[in-house]
């Protein structure tokens, strides 16, 4: 079973990649050695505090959450118009308090440093959020990411439009350079970007099939009154198009991992623009008839969501049912 570390800004659609992993360590398919938590759709106490309340709402108090290293100068704002000011729809206030404190948290880079350096080529890093934490923890101790037995990461844009630029998605936007650095030094790539996870749309249904196995539980009620804000947010900002729900962007990585036969890849070398005058964030790889050199990652181009959904819907089943 894959050793994981989550790498999360949460955020709505990270709450239920979180949720979705969590049914899956309860089933023991999966080990979550720590989440290192981010600045990105909201801010970095919010992203921690929120990260610890999902654990805990879980009963996973005891695992390690990192505070993430602040980036002073970024270059695009918060999506807390998409996340709720909170970054969970307002709803973390009906979540319980949290054990651990953010003043007293070890930062996110040291935690990705210490696991990666005790168990070389064991981690799998699931990176849903801007890419702060994993560049920090390279700069720190170059060669780090190269410990990892896979990086997966939720972002970018290549065939499609962006989300937050013309051209660019959150993630790699937020901090170009951060993504620059993880491009340049990571063995094994995964990049799950906009062109497979904007047609990941969670209706509104979906939820209420999920709190029918049994609609008393805390986690029901999370779920239930989560999709309905996120799906109010998004209908305001047009991210999906008129249709009712919302984008379930980093969900993705957790099909990668535990359902693969819903995604088709290719591989390349994958670039991402850090001066464009209207670029920045861009990520890019040459589809040119011609020798490159080498690749550095492999990239979703496919995916099949009804199947995604299908297997999304009955683990998250398991998770409220007890
Ligand atoms: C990504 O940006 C964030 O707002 C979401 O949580 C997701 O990780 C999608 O572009
Ligand atoms: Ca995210």
């Amino acid at each position: 079973r894959p050793k994981i570390i989550l790498d999360t800004d949460p955020g709505g659609d990270d709450a239920f990649a979180f949720l979705w992993l969590m049914s899956l360590v309860k089933k023991e398919l999966a080990e979550l050695l720590a989440v290192t938590s981010v600045e990105g759709n909201v801010n970095a106490k919010l992203t921690f505090t929120n990260a610890c309340k999902l654990l805990q709402l879980n009963n996973f108090s005891d695992i390690e959450v990192g505070r993430g290293v602040i980036k002073t100068q970024k270059e695009i704002d918060h999506a807390a118009h998409i996340h709720g000011n909170d970054g969970l729809g307002n709803l973390a206030q009906t979540l319980p308090s949290p054990q651990q404190s953010y003043e007293n948290a070890r930062y996110s880079d040291d935690i990705l440093i210490e696991k990666l350096t005790a168990f070389p080529g064991e981690i799998t890093m699931i990176a849903l959020a801007p890419l702060t934490n994993l560049a920090a923890a390279e700069t720190k101790s170059p060669g780090i990411l190269k410990q990892a037995k896979e990086i997966i990461i939720m972002g970018g844009a290549f065939n499609v439009a962006g989300n937050v630029t013309p051209e660019a998605e959150f993630n790699i936007a937020y901090s170009p350079e951060a993504a620059e650095i993880v491009f340049n030094n990571s063995n094994h790539l995964v990049i799950l970007p906009l062109d497979v996870t904007r047609s990941l749309i969670f209706r509104p249904e979906m939820a209420q099939k999920i709190s029918e196995v049994n609609p008393e539980s805390n986690i029901t009620q999370f779920i239930l009154a989560l999709a309905q804000a996120m799906t109010q947010t998004s209908l305001s900002h047009r991210e999906t198009q008129g249709i009712e729900g919302f984008l379930v962007h980093d969900a993705v990585t957790l099909a990668y991992l535990f359902y693969p036969e819903t995604l088709q890849f290719c591989r390349a070398r994958v670039e991402v623009e850090v001066v464009g005058k209207l670029t920045p964030g861009k990520t890019i790889f040459d589809r040119r008839h011609h020798a490159k050199i080498e690749a550095n990652a492999w990239v979703a181009q496919q995916v099949n969501s009804a199947n995604l959904f299908a297997a999304f819907v009955e683990d998250l089943k398991t998770l409220v049912r007890y």
